[in-house]
């Protein structure tokens, strides 16, 4: 019984093999016969379509698996992905040839032999292929159909900067923009096209920490990737004009990390500052002091958490997060400055004796300050937060 199992999946084993064998044999032949059907040097270096003064349509897809800072301290961006392109080319065509195949798959070797688009990124600051290789071919996949239609596929890395708005650091709104385009030929020889529900980026890449991506598609949720925004362009360069698809990830920063680690702990600083306000200046001026001492200490390390501790994208210019910590330090000191100024003068203030004139007009500038000071802190906090949000 075993036995007779065993050499029935046998018999089919060596069948599969058989097939399989006899459907590599048939595509080496027809790739075989491609070759020498054709001039193999107008094959590799002349566009199809060329002697028929026709444009070559290369069809584009896009799917971003992953992205993610390069390094904390810049705007560099990794950007993995998979880049399809199609086109047809009609020395390619094999269906009258050979029948009942539908496609063959081309080696890198034989690849190199047919005529590939020379496509770059030029918003990259640099491009990998994926070139280790442990699945026999590096990353390339060439695929041509019977009709002539070549289908290439690509892994690759690019690092893009995608800065934007730093201003508004940590409510910036980064932009990773794809500008894809030929190398040397013009809009009268490759028009790229985008296949339109293809354009798409993983909605939860792996790398992507600290920031969100935001989405176009708005109403599935279910969906595991979102479409990224993209369109097709000409562009008049003097060399002629050329075909450029373009392609724009946008992204958010996740804030609470900022909120939670620098704009609470300085509203409650300056609050606490306005404490020392209501402190009886006479009694209690050491108190007054030593709230002084410590919101300024406070408000400073917070300060200097900002300019070095946090990741921040440019080290030098002047962002949003610096003038709100460098107003909270401000509002701290002008309260220290007034309650040191309110502090009686003298051996433990005494035998100080205060005129009567004096006790009044102390008495509304502090009414003054504990009303004026929060006011002011309020009409900022309105004024700062109506304009990140508005600028969002
Ligand atoms: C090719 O076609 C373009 C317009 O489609 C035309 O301007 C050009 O003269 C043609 N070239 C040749 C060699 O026929
Ligand atoms: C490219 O797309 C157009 C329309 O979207 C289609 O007609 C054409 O056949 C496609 N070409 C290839 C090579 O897939
Ligand atoms: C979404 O994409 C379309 C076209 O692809 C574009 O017109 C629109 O501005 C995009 N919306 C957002 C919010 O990016």
């Amino acid at each position: 019984m075993f036995f007779k199992m065993f050499k029935w999946t046998a018999l089919l084993l060596s069948i599969v093999i058989v097939v399989t064998n006899a459907n590599d044999i048939k595509h080496t032949e027809i790739i075989e016969h491609l070759f020498n059907k054709n001039d193999l040097k107008t094959l590799k270096n002349v566009r199809p379509n060329f002697e028929q003064n026709k444009t070559v349509n290369v069809n584009v897809t896009m799917y971003v698996m992953d992205i993610g800072l390069t390094s904390p301290d810049s705007m560099n961006f990794m950007i993995d992905f998979y880049f399809r392109q199609m086109w047809y080319d009609p020395r390619l065509m094999f269906e009258n040839d050979f029948e009942n195949i539908d496609y063959v798959v081309m080696t890198s070797k034989q690849s190199e032999s047919i005529w590939l688009p020379d496509t770059f990124i030029s918003t990259a600051k640099q491009l990998d292929t994926h070139v280790q290789k442990p699945f026999s071919d590096g990353n390339r996949f060439i695929r041509i159909k019977s009709n002539g239609q070549v289908f290439y596929s690509h892994r690759l890395t690019a690092i893009v900067n995608c800065a934007n708005r730093i201003g508004y650091f940590p409510s910036d709104h980064p932009v990773c923009k794809l500008e894809i385009e030929s190398y040397g030929f013009s809009a009268s020889d490759i028009l790229y096209k985008w296949i339109d529900d293809s354009v798409l980026i993983d909605s939860s890449p792996p790398s992507l920490i600290g920031f969100k991506i935001i989405k176009n598609n708005s109403d599935d949720n279910k969906n595991d990737h979102n479409v990224i925004e993209h369109k097709e362009e000409r562009i008049k360069l003097s060399t002629g004009s050329y075909s450029r698809l373009i392609a724009k990830i946008h992204l958010e920063r996740k804030c609470g990390y900022f909120l939670f680690h620098i704009y609470l702990p300085s509203i409650m600083l300056v609050i606490l500052s306005w404490m020392s306000l209501c402190i009886d200046p006479i009694e209690r001026s050491t108190a007054r002091i030593l709230i002084g001492i410590f919101t300024s200490l406070g408000i400073l390390i917070i300060m200097f958490g900002v300019t070095t501790t946090i990741s921040r994208p440019n080290e030098y210019s002047l962002t949003a997060i610096d003038i709100y910590v460098f107003v909270c330090m401000l509002m701290i000191f002008i309260s220290f400055i007034s309650s040191v100024s309110r502090c009686p003068h003298g051996d433990n203030g005494k035998s100080y004796q205060l005129e009567q004139g004096q006790i009044v007009r102390q008495h509304s500038m502090n009414l003054y300050s504990r009303i004026v000071m929060p006011m002011i802190f309020i009409l900022f906090n309105i004024s700062y937060w109506l304009t990140l949000w508005l600028a969002k």
